[in-house]
C-alpha cells in the first residue's frame, strides 16, 4: 500500500500544503506550517457519499419472524451445543488441537445430517477421499448419503458448492484452504481469514450451513483460527487430553443458543460416542476417598456435571516452589493459596502444589474455589474429607464464602449420584435438598475449622 503523504498545516490560517515552506503562501505568517499526521480518509474520492448504494428497508423490533427452523441431527450431545440442533444459514468453527478427533467427529455429525435429510457435502483438504472412505467404512458410515470431495482450493469449493446447493457443507479444514486472490501461502492469517470470509458469506447468501474445522496450537497461536472467531455465528472447541479417551465439544460462542454448553464423548475404537451421563464417567475412576481428593459439584452450561478435583501438596527442594495446574485456572490457584494464607493463616510457602481435574475436563467456574481449597487443605493436612461429600462455592478475597448459581440442580446430581452430604455457602437456594445432608458455611475460617478441626 503506498505510504499516506505528508500533510503540512499552518497553525496559524490553517491552510494545507503537501510541503513544508518558512513561510505560509496562503496568510504569509513565517515559521507557522508544520507536519501532520494525515487524516484517515480512506483513498481520497473513494469515500461512500450520499447518493450511492441502495435503501434497506427497516424493520420494527416487534416484526414477527418464525424462529429459524432447527435440524436435530440425534446426536444429543452436538445437538445440544449447538443451541438446539444446526440452524440453517449458519457458519460453524470445530476448533481444537491437531488430533483431537474434529474430522472423526464431523464425520460422524455429517452422516447423522444427512440420515435425518439434510444434504450434506464433506470437503477434506487434508485427507484423500480415500483416506475419508476408509474412516467412514470404519465406523460404519458408508451407507450415509454424504457427498464426498478433496479440493483446497477456495474458488473450485465455492464454485461447486453453489452448484450443489448443499444443506450443510463440512470443510476440513480451513488451514488447507486457498484463495488464489489472496497473496501468502495457505494457512496464513490472511489465507485462513479470506476463506473463513468467504465460506461465511457463501452461507449468509444462500441459507446453507457451513461448519469449518481449525486447528489450534497448544498456546492457541500460529493457526490461526481465533482470527475468524468473530466472523463465525458458532464456535465450538473440541477439547480433550490426548491420553485419555473423553472429548468434550464446548461451545465458546452461540448466536443461537447458549454458550459454554458442554457435550461430552468418548474415543472409542468405533469413533466417537456419546456420554450421556458425564458426572458417572468423571467419577469412575475414583476409589476410595483419600486425602487430596474432592468431588466438586458444577455446572457446565445447562447441565450439572460432577467432576472430582485432585490436590497434591509437597515440600519443594527448590527455592521456588511449584504451582501446577491442569483443568483449572492457575492465577485462581493462587488467588486462592494466598486467601488461605493470609485469611486463614495457612502457609503454602515451601510446598510444592499441583492440582488436576480429572478426566480431562477444564473448569472455569468461580464456585469451584471453595472444592479446591478443600482439596489443597485435604492434600496439606493428609485428612480426607467424610466420604459422599460434594463441595461448591465461590471464595472472595476477604475470606468470606459467596453463595453460587444453581444450587438446586448442584445437590440434585450430587443425591442422583448417591451423595449424602454437601458442603456449600450460607445464603444460597438450595431449595430442596431432599434427604441430603447440608453444612452451610459463612466463611473460610469456619470452613477450615468445621472440616479440618484446624484454626
Ligand atoms: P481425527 O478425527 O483424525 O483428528 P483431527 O481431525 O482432530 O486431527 O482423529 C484422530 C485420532 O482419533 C487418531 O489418533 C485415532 C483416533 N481414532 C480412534 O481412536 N477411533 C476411531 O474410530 C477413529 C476414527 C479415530
Ligand atoms: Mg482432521
Amino acid at each position: 500500500m503506498a505510504k499516506a503523504a505528508a500533510r503540512f498545516v499552518c497553525q496559524s490560517c490553517g491552510a494545507v500544503t503537501s510541503k513544508w515552506s518558512g513561510r505560509c503562501e496562503a496568510c504569509g505568517e513565517w515559521n507557522s506550517v508544520a507536519e501532520e499526521a494525515p487524516l484517515s480518509q480512506g483513498p481520497s474520492g473513494k469515500t461512500l457519499g450520499q447518493s450511492r448504494g441502495r435503501t434497506l428497508p427497516l424493520s420494527d423490533l416487534s416484526a414477527k419472524e418464525a424462529p429459524p427452523p432447527r435440524t436435530a441431527c440425534r446426536i444429543d450431545e452436538l445437538d445440544r451445543v449447538l443451541g438446539g440442533g444446526l440452524v440453517p444459514a449458519s457458519a460453524v468453527l470445530v476448533g481444537g488441537d491437531p488430533g483431537i478427533g474434529k474430522s472423526t467427529l464431523l464425520l460422524q455429525g455429517a452422516a447423522a445430517f444427512a440420515r435425518a435429510g439434510l444434504k450434506v457435502v464433506y470437503i477434506s483438504g487434508e485427507e484423500a477421499s480415500a483416506q475419508v472412505r476408509l474412516r467412514a467404512q470404519r465406523l460404519g458410515l458408508q451407507d450415509a448419503p454424504v457427498q464426498l470431495a478433496t479440493e483446497t482450493n477456495l474458488r473450485n469449493i465455492l464454485t461447486t458448492l453453489d452448484e450443489h446447493r448443499p444443506d450443510l457443507a463440512i470443510v476440513d479444514s480451513i488451514q488447507t484452504m486457498w484463495a488464489d486472490n489472496v497473496d501468502s501461502a495457505p494457512g496464513s492469517v490472511s489465507q485462513v481469514r479470506a476463506s473463513a470470509h468467504e465460506l461465511t458469506t457463501f452461507a449468509k447468501r444462500t441459507g446453507s450451513s457451513v461448519v469449518m474445522v481449525g486447528h489450534v496450537t497448544k498456546d492457541g497461536q500460529i493457526a490461526g483460527p481465533r482470527v475468524v472467531e468473530h466472523m463465525v455465528d458458532t464456535v465450538l472447541y473440541f477439547e480433550g487430553e490426548r491420553g485419555h479417551q473423553f472429548r468434550i465439544l464446548r461451545s465458546v460462542k452461540n448466536r443461537f443458543g447458549p454458550a459454554d454448553e458442554i457435550g461430552v464423548f468418548e474415543m472409542t475404537g468405533g469413533g466417537l460416542a456419546e456420554v450421556t451421563n458425564p458426572s458417572a464417567l468423571f467419577l469412575s475412576e475414583r476409589g476410595e476417598p483419600s486425602p487430596g481428593s474432592v468431588v466438586f459439584a458444577g455446572i457446565e452450561g445447562t447441565r450439572p456435571v460432577l467432576v472430582e478435583f485432585q490436590a497434591l501438596v509437597a515440600p519443594t527442594p527448590h527455592s521456588q516452589p511449584r504451582r501446577s495446574v491442569v483443568g483449572w485456572d492457575g492465577s485462581r490457584l493462587a488467588m486462592i493459596l494466598a486467601v488461605l494464607e493470609s485469611r486463614c493463616g495457612i502457609p503454602f510457602s515451601g510446598l510444592d502444589v499441583y492440582l488436576n481435574v480429572a478426566g480431562g475436563l477444564r473448569v472455569s467456574e468461580p464456585a469451584a474455589d471453595l472444592a479446591v481449597a478443600a482439596a489443597l487443605l485435604s492434600a496439606r493436612e493428609d485428612v480426607s474429607l467424610p466420604p459422599e461429600t460434594v463441595v461448591f462455592g465461590e471464595i472472595s478475597l476477604s475470606g468470606a464464602l459467596r453463595p453460587v448459581s444453581q444450587s438446586e440442580n448442584r445437590l440434585k446430581e450430587a443425591q442422583k449420584l448417591g451423595f449424602s452430604t454437601a458442603i456449600l455457602p450460607k445464603g444460597g437456594k438450595p431449595g430442596s435438598a431432599g434427604d441430603m445432608k447440608l453444612s452451610l458455611m459463612g466463611d473460610l475460617t469456619t470452613f477450615v475449622g468445621d472440616v479440618f478441626g484446624a484454626g
